[in-house]
């Protein structure tokens, strides 16, 4: 039994195997249409998605597959106070397979735990969203051709934003890497990124408050939304929202080759006319995630057999 809560539950040559599966599956979806007829996936969703609750859902589909689930936790027995361990327990009775979010860290890992079917993790409060790193790596891999010698810019939310942490730590295990991490003081990357990853790898990386003056030497620039949601304060989230917008004007300084990506939902950290810029990846990644998908639950349900 394979679970994915973490990126590091999956080594390098298993990411890579994914990524190969998610190009075949782009090039022959006839292939794979009917690989997971009978089988069953629930999406648990405690919080608000659009793409990967939707994109785990059509992945299954297009897999020959079923879905169930909630998209809203008040309308599961959570509401009644029913515990992750025993709502994960129901659930293994009805499906094979079960993607999680939830708004507190390590709920996906308390599932795995009490579950005999695999868990996926949807995104864990401001912790892990491996799924969106598979997305990430194949975004990457399609548009740079390549997941080594990469100079890797993350702008905006580094402290809550549970892509940039998964990103980082799968990118730490290629080759040449160099990150360029902007943020503004209070929403730096946390210390155990840095120090347990980041440093630990020996990997080259700089820190900034200035986008503009390291956007030149960049191949990947990762935006990211400040979150609302993960602020205590409201004042802090109105001071720190807007505090970078990617322009036109500004990619004028980046290189022709530059990828530009965000997880997206995006608020107004890209301006709506960058999206026009045959630079700007973040619609083709949100379709690769779907992809990536496919790949990873054909994997996980073969593993479960
Ligand atoms: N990227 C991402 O996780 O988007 P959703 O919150 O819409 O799922």
């Amino acid at each position: 039994m394979r679970h994915l809560i973490g990126i590091d539950d999956l080594t390098m040559a298993e990411i890579e195997q994914l990524i190969e599966t998610a190009e075949d599956i782009i090039a022959n979806p006839e292939k794979y249409s009917e690989r997971c007829h009978g089988k069953k996936l629930a999406t648990l969703f405690y919080e608000p998605s659009t793409r990967t609750r939707l994109s785990f859902e059509a992945a299954m589909m297009e897999l020959g597959g079923n879905v169930l689930g909630f998209s809203d936790a008040q309308s599961s027995s959570a509401s009644k106070g029913e515990s992750v361990a025993d709502t994960t327990r129901v659930i293994s009775c009805f499906a094979d397979i079960m993607a999680m979010r939830h708004f507190k860290e390590g709920a996906p890992m308390v599932a795995s735990l009490n579950t005999s079917i695999p868990v996926i993790n949807a995104g864990d409060g401001g912790h892990n969203h491996p799924t969106q790193t598979l997305t990430d790596l194949l975004t990457i891999k399609r548009e740079k051709g390549r997941l080594d010698n990469l100079k890797v810019g993350f702008c905006g939310d580094l402290k809550f934003g549970r892509t940039v942490h998964s990103l980082i730590t799968a990118l730490s295990h290629r080759e040449g890497i160099e990150f360029v991490l902007v943020s503004p003081d209070e929403l730096k990357v946390p210390s155990y990124i840095k120090k347990d990853i980041i440093e630990k790898e020996g990997l080259p990386y700089s820190q900034t408050e200035d986008l503009d003056s390291v956007l030149p030497e960049l191949d990947i620039l990762y935006m990211t939304r400040v979150q609302r949601e993960r602020f205590f304060n409201e004042q802090d989230y109105i001071r720190l929202k807007d505090s970078y917008i990617l322009t036109p004007e500004r990619l004028t300084r980046a290189k022709s080759d530059l990828c530009i990506m965000h997880p997206l939902p995006r608020v107004n950290e890209i301006a709506v006319g960058v999206d026009k810029d045959p630079r700007a990846a973040y619609f083709k990644q949100v379709l690769n995630g779907k992809y990536i998908r496919m790949a990873l639950i054909l994997f996980l349900l073969e593993a479960a057999k």
